[in-house]
């Protein structure tokens, strides 16, 4: 028997963005056992922002039609996710990322059709059985954005130790007045990001970008303890 510990690590190591899935079906049960687990997660003074819509069959291929069709207008304007002046290092890991990414696809960096093209499998699900669009009140500010963070990311856990995979999708933002329309979203709803649930395919070659991770170091600074 392996210990809570090491699950619970095996679970996280293992998590990775993934965007190529295999048809089977994740039964509804599932994914509400998931949600019931991501619902643990803390938030500022127990507020809870978090919303989420859950679609499978008809309506997740109906929603991805919809967006597929937006993506190919290209009429919306681009929505972006990084300032102008992102920090150096950030940067590095940006541009480290976009390479591994299109090598992985075969795509040359140039090719920004190719590219578009590409970023068009976001609204696909990357054919994930199932999709989800999170959704704040847009009244609310970043510490509740920290929460959503928080509860996506325990869903992902859940999800993985539940042997299912997950790709965080920001690229929905741009497309909200689509998702809006389709979801019937209230007034002053806004969408934080989209995800795409299933089993993933292990042989594809996006789904073995491996990204790397900084060491301890490199962002951690300790003090105080003992044997210093
Ligand atoms: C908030 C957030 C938004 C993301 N948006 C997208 C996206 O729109 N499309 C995509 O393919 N990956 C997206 N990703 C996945 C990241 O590219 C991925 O998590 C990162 O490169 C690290 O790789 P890993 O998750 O496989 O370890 C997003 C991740 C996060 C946390």
């Amino acid at each position: 028997m392996m210990k809570a510990d090491t699950m619970v690590d095996e679970a996280i190591r293992s998590r990775k963005a993934v965007r190529a899935f295999l048809p089977t079906p994740v039964p509804k049960a599932l994914v509400a056992e998931i949600l019931d687990v991501a619902r643990c997660a803390p938030s500022n003074s127990n507020t809870q922002p978090w919303r989420v819509h859950v679609l499978e069959g008809e309506p997740r291929r109906q929603l991805s039609e919809a967006l597929m069709r937006s993506h190919a207008q290209d009429a919306l304007p681009p929505s972006r996710h990084f300032p102008e002046d992102l920090p150096t290092a950030c940067k590095a890991r940006q541009a480290e990322f976009g390479a591994r990414y299109y090598a992985a696809l075969d795509i040359d960096r140039a090719d920004t059709e190719a590219r578009y093209r590409q970023t068009g499998r976001n609204f696909a699900f990357f054919d994930a059985p199932v999709g989800l669009i999170f959704t704040i009140d847009e009244r609310l500010t970043r510490h509740s954005w920290l929460d959503c963070g928080m509860f996506l990311q325990t869903l992902m856990i859940a999800a993985r130790a539940r042997g299912l995979d997950t790709c965080p999708q920001v690229s929905f933002v741009r497309h909200e007045p689509v998702i809006r329309d389709f979801l019937h979203l209230p007034e002053g709803e806004t969408v934080v990001c989209g995800m795409s649930m299933g089993y993933g395919q292990p042989e594809a070659a996006l789904n073995r970008l491996a990204m790397p991770r900084e060491p301890v170091e490199a962002f951690a600074v300790f003090s105080g303890f003992a044997g210093e």
